[in-house]
C-alpha cells in the first residue's frame, strides 16, 4: 500500500478485516507499505498493521513476493504508482478520482487493459457502491422495482473549510488534487447514480465557484482538519472549485441535478440520493448507511408511503457474514466489502469493478463539469466511452 494517512487508514482496517470476516479464496496479507517520511511510515506500519514498511513506494513494484498494489495517495501520484505497477503485472486497487486529468485516466485505463491481458486486474475505489443499503437500491432499480427512472437527485455536502483560516492542504491545490469539491465528492455521486440506476451522463450544464480564493499555508500539507498541525502567515491561491452544482441528462432519459460542495455549513459528510421512477422512489443518506427509503406506488392508495428498510438482514448484500438483523454497521465496512469483492475477482479471475475504464467515463463526467463552467454553464456533452457500468 502506498499512503498510510486517511485512506491508508480506512484501507488497512479492511485489509486486516476482510480475511477474518469472509471466507475467500485467497487471504490478504500485508507486506509492505510506503510513504515519504522514514519515522512517519515505520510508525504507521506498526500502528496499521503491515509488516515492513520503506520510503521508496517503486520497492513495492519490485518485489516479486507482492501481488497487489493499493494506491492511497493524492491524485498526483496514481498514474504514475498504477502504470509502473500494471507494468509489473501487479493488481492494483487505486483511490478514486482515478487521476487528475483525462489523459492520465485514459493512459491508466489504456494500460489496464493490457495488464489484464497478462492477468493483471485493476479497481478503482468508489467504496461507497459496497454499502449494502446501495447495492441493494441497485438491485431494486435493476428488478424493475421503480419502474422509468425519471429523476435522480444527489448531493454530497462537507463543511470542513467555511472556516477562510483553514490552510491550504493539498486538496485545494490543482497540481495535487486536480479539482476540488468536483473530483473529490461529486466523483463519488457521479459514479453512485450511475451504479445504482445503470445508466450513464451524456451531458450537463455546471456551475462551480471557490468562495474562499487565498488561504494560509499548512505547517504540514495534509488531507483533512484533524491531520493539519498549524498554519504559516504566508497565504496562497486556491486552485480548486470550493463547490460544483450541475445539471445532467442520463442515456436512459432521466434528468439529474448533482450538488458537491464544502461549504455547507453544518453538513460533515452528507452523500443524499433519490431516485423516482414511475413506480416508485428510493432514496439514501449516508448518515443513516443502514437504511434505504423505499415508497412503493403500486401499493393500495391507501397504504402508499416511504416506508424504511433497515439494511441488516442476511439477505441483504455483504450482511450474511456480519452480525445479527439490526445490529448495525458502519463507515469503514464498506471497505471491507471492497476488499472482499476485490480478493474474489482477483483469486477467481475475473475482473473487479469499477474498472479503470469506468473510473475514466466518471473523469470524463467531471471533465465535462469543468469545461461547461468554464463556458457560463453551456450544454457540454460527455464524450462516449465503451465502459459499461458493470454490476
Ligand atoms: N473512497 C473514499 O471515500 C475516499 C475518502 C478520502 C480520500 N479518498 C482518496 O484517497 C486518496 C488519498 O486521500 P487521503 O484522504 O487518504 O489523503 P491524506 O492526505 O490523508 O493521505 C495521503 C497519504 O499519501 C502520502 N503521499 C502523498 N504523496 C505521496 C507520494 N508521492 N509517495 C508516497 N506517499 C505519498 C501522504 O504522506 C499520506 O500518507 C485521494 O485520491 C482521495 O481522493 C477517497
Amino acid at each position: 500500500m502506498v499512503g498510510y494517512a486517511f485512506m491508508g487508514a480506512a484501507h488497512s482496517q479492511a485489509w486486516r478485516t476482510v480475511n477474518r470476516v469472509y471466507d475467500l479464496p485467497a487471504r490478504a496479507r500485508m507486506v509492505l507499505v510506503a510513504g515519504r517520511d522514514p519515522g512517519k511510515v515505520a510508525e504507521a506500519a506498526d500502528r496499521l498493521g503491515w509488516e515492513e514498511h520503506t520510503t521508496d513506494w517503486r520497492e513495492l513494484v519490485a518485489r516479486p513476493d507482492i501481488d497487489v498494489v493499493d494506491i492511497c495517495t493524492p491524485g498526483d501520484s496514481h498514474a504514475e504508482i498504477a502504470l509502473a505497477a500494471l507494468a509489473a503485472g501487479k493488481h492494483v486497487l487505486c483511490e478514486k478520482p482515478l487521476a487528475n486529468t483525462v489523459a492520465e485516466a485514459r493512459e491508466m485505463a489504456a494500460a489496464a487493459a493490457v495488464a489484464r491481458a497478462g492477468g493483471a486486474r485493476s479497481m478503482c475505489g468508489f467504496n461507497y457502491r459496497r454499502v449494502p443499503a446501495v447495492t441493494l437500491m441497485r438491485q431494486m432499480i435493476a428488478a424493475g422495482r421503480l419502474g422509468e427512472i425519471r429523476h435522480v437527485r444527489a448531493s454530497y455536502l462537507q463543511d470542513w473549510i467555511v472556516d477562510p483560516q483553514f490552510p491550504l492542504v493539498w486538496r485545494l491545490r490543482k497540481d495535487l488534487a486536480g479539482s476540488g469539491a468536483l473530483g473529490d465528492i461529486g466523483a463519488h455521486i457521479i459514479d453512485l447514480t450511475q451504479y445504482v440506476t445503470g445508466q450513464r451522463i451524456t451531458g450537463v450544464g455546471a456551475v462551480t465557484e471557490t468562495f474562499v480564493k487565498e488561504r494560509p499555508l499548512p505547517t504540514e500539507s495534509s488531507g483533512l482538519a484533524a491531520q493539519v498541525d498549524g498554519v504559516s502567515a504566508a497565504t496562497g491561491p486556491v486552485t480548486v472549485d470550493d463547490a460544483a452544482v450541475f445539471v445532467a441528462r442520463l442515456d436512459g432519459g432521466s434528468l439529474a441535478t448533482y450538488e458537491a460542495t464544502r461549504f455547507a455549513t453544518g453538513r460533515k459528510n452528507a452523500l443524499r440520493v433519490e431516485i423516482n421512477g414511475s413506480l416508485g422512489s428510493v432514496a439514501f443518506d449516508l448518515e443513516r448507511l443502514n437504511e434505504l427509503e423505499f415508497y412503493d406506488a403500486t401499493r393500495p392508495a391507501a397504504e402508499q408511503g416511504f416506508s424504511r428498510i433497515l439494511v441488516t438482514e442476511g439477505e441483504h448484500p455483504y450482511l450474511s457474514a456480519w452480525w445479527p438483523p439490526g445490529h448495525i454497521i458502519g463507515y469503514e465496512h464498506s471497505f471491507t466489502h471492497q476488499m472482499r469483492d476485490f480478493i474474489e475477482a482477483v483469486a477467481t479471475g475475473v475482473d473487479p469493478t469499477p474498472s479503470f475504464a469506468e473510473a475514466l467515463q466518471v473523469q470524463l463526467v467531471l471533465d465535462a463539469v469543468v469545461r461547461s463552467a468554464e463556458r457560463g454553464s453551456s450544454w457540454t456533452d460527455v464524450e462516449p466511452t465503451l465502459a459499461t457500468v458493470a454490476a
